[in-house]
């Protein structure tokens, strides 16, 4: 489904994942994610009902990932305690430092637990178009929904978002007019035919431009080979930005690149560096712990 963007991605999706797993008794339920996870997952808990200690947003590892160990630990406490966890949103390529959270560990997770995994994957879901993120491609199949935006590194004009859902059935479920008409006359609900396939019934939007020409027209004029060797050309120029970054006396590099996207500090001279660069390759601590939770809002 094209929506406007990212954020209405993630609400679409996350709208399916709580009827789906809920139903109307929202009672004690959680969802999880990282506190790197955009504000968006955050405002979405809101828009469905959700109240702000429902939404766990847990501190990172030191690559700013969601740390499956640690999300574990939290929902088993949370389980124990009688709380009713149902989805869990990780981030490919978060807005601060482009970190990837463990798509692949975090849908064992979900399996284990019977959670819903969205994976928010607005800027980094590109990255599964180029050689260096083959492997994602399959870590994003695991997902039961993939929030996507081809106006950010498809190089898109805006709103051109998209959201991906394993069951379509369960958008409609959700979304179909059928199910909020108000009365059988005014504006009595169209049902979609045989094969055809009502818009309306898959997203909250009704009256809606043709976002999919644009990605479409792009495609047949550019071709596919194009998108992968801009992602491709991106991410080299984030690693010389690094490479250069790194050899100059008055910077440090915050965070290590990560699909595309780095972070630095000016450090004037005199100055001592006040944190060592992040590493992507950092792992979680041996230890798993219930960890503190920031709840957003
Ligand atoms: C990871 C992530 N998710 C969601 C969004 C929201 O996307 P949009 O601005 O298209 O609503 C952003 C935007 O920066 C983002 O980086």
């Amino acid at each position: 489904m094209f929506v406007s963007g990212g954020s209405v991605a993630n609400l679409t999706a996350l709208a399916a994942a709580r009827d789906h797993h809920l139903g109307s008794d929202l009672t004690g339920a959680r969802l999880y994610c990282s506190t790197q996870a955009h504000p968006s997952i955050a405002r979405a808990v809101h828009l469905l009902g959700l109240g702000r200690d429902q939404l766990i947003a847990l501190e990172p590892d030191a690559g700013q990932r969601l740390d499956p160990r640690g999300l574990a630990a939290r929902i088993d406490a949370d389980l124990a305690a009688g709380l009713r966890p149902f989805a869990v949103v990780a981030t490919v390529g978060t807005t601060s430092t482009g970190a990837v959270d463990p798509v692949t560990d975090l849908a064992r997770l979900c399996r284990r637990y019977g959670l819903w995994l969205h994976v928010d994957g607005a800027h980094g879901a590109a990255f599964a178009l180029s050689d260096r993120g083959h492997a994602l491609r399959d870590a994003l199949g695991r997902a039961d929904s993939l929030t996507f935006d081809p106006h950010k590194w498809l190089f898109q004009p805006y709103e051109t978002g998209c959201v991906l859902v394993r069951d379509p059935e369960l958008l409609r479920a959700t979304f179909r007019m059928s199910r909020h008409h108000l009365d059988t006359g005014y504006l009595h609900p169209a049902e979609a035919r045989h094969d055809e396939v009502n818009l309306d019934d898959l997203g909250p939007q009704q009256s809606r431009g043709l976002r999919a020409l644009k990605v479409w027209l792009s495609l047949k004029t550019f071709g596919a080979a194009a998108f992968r060797r801009a992602v491709d050309h991106g991410l080299h120029l984030s690693d010389h930005a690094a490479a250069r970054i790194t050899a100059h006396p008055d910077l440090d590099l915050a965070s290590s690149p990560g699909l595309g996207i780095l972070t630095f500090r000016c450090r004037p001279p005199g100055v001592p560096p006040t944190r060592p660069p992040s590493t992507a390759s950092s792992s979680p601590s041996a230890t798993p712990s219930v960890p503190r939770a920031r709840h957003c809002f």
